[in-house]
């Protein structure tokens, strides 16, 4: 059933389990996902981002489709159709389209009271029609989708300004990076995000960049407020891994499997699996209907 991401946060953060929220690239991929969410009985966020979204000929595509295999798939856990890293046009877009979910990503506004007049606005609309809002403070680091942040991290009393404007969770940077980490990487800084715990409250945290992170590092996020966990490059490796095999050992050559549903089944099925392998390390299995 499609539910907007509030409440399975909200019982998430109380019950100090994350919930896995997970790119999507197209109709398979929402598919994996979903089949890895019923066979856990985990709820469960499937994200878009604006390229992802471009990719597949815009946002109503993308909405029609997790709506429509919800139905067709008979999924009895909940989950929310959430934007990532929207910006503020954007959001109203998925609105229209159908989304349960939006994020306004306003951490690269050159001023930080765009974000906080930006993120006012759209808590109300998003709250009037239903649906939950997550917002941003401190660019997250890597690359996602041509926007490059620092990996800065995010001012603690900033977050305060925006979780009392209402929203239902909060990104904020604390060294994590999104795509895959270097071999340098110093790790999560634990002590920034317990000042932001301490300043935020009940609110639940987002961890961005969750692939890769080790799981000793995320649990001890989700014991500090963490309650949602974005993951795409995990998923994403895990397609292209087995594709790889499946073309390197050369049975794409016999019979049909130059079928696209035969040629591609190794790297859906790869998903489904490593979903599942991070919902269960999040905690989330057998929480489907915990709020
Ligand atoms: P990864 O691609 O590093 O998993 O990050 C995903 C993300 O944070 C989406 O917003």
């Amino acid at each position: 059933m499609l539910v907007n991401a509030a409440g399975m946060l909200k019982a998430a953060k109380a019950g100090h389990y994350g919930i896995a929220a997970f790119n999507t690239n197209d109709l398979e991929w929402t598919r994996s996902i979903l089949t890895a969410a019923e066979e856990t009985q985990a709820p469960v966020i499937i994200q878009c981002t604006a390229g992802a979204a471009k990719w597949q000929k815009g946002f109503k595509v993308v909405a029609d489709v997790v709506r429509d295999l919800v139905d067709s798939m008979n999924i009895t856990v909940p989950v929310a159709m959430h934007l990532d890293h929207g910006s503020y046009e954007d959001c109203f877009k998925c609105i229209d389209a159908g989304f349960t979910s939006i994020m306004y990503d306003g951490s690269h506004e050159a001023d930080f009271n765009v974000n906080v007049e930006h993120t006012k606005e759209l808590v109300k609309l998003a709250h009037q029609k239903g649906l939950s809002i997550e917002a941003e403070v401190g660019g997250i680091g890597g690359t996602e989708d041509g926007v490059t942040a620092q990996g800065e991290l995010a001012d603690p009393d900033e977050c305060a300004a925006i979780a009392e404007l209402g929203v239902d969770f909060l990104a904020c940077g604390i060294g994590n990076i999104h795509g895959p980490y270097p071999a340098n990487w110093a790790g999560l800084n634990f002590d920034q995000l317990a000042a932001i715990q301490a300043k935020t409250g009940d609110l639940p945290l987002v961890l961005h960049g969750g692939s890769g992170i080790p799981k000793e590092q995320v649990l001890k996020a989700v014991s500090l407020g963490v309650a949602k966990i974005n993951i795409n490059t995990e998923l994403q490796l895990s397609f292209h891994k087995a594709t790889r095999a499946f073309i390197e050992s050369g049975k794409d050559l016999e019979g049909k499997n130059y079928d696209p549903r035969k040629l591609l089944k190794p790297g859906f099925d790869a998903i489904v699996e490593t979903a599942e392998g991070l919902i269960k390390d999040f905690g989330a299995d057998g929480k489907g209907w915990d709020f």
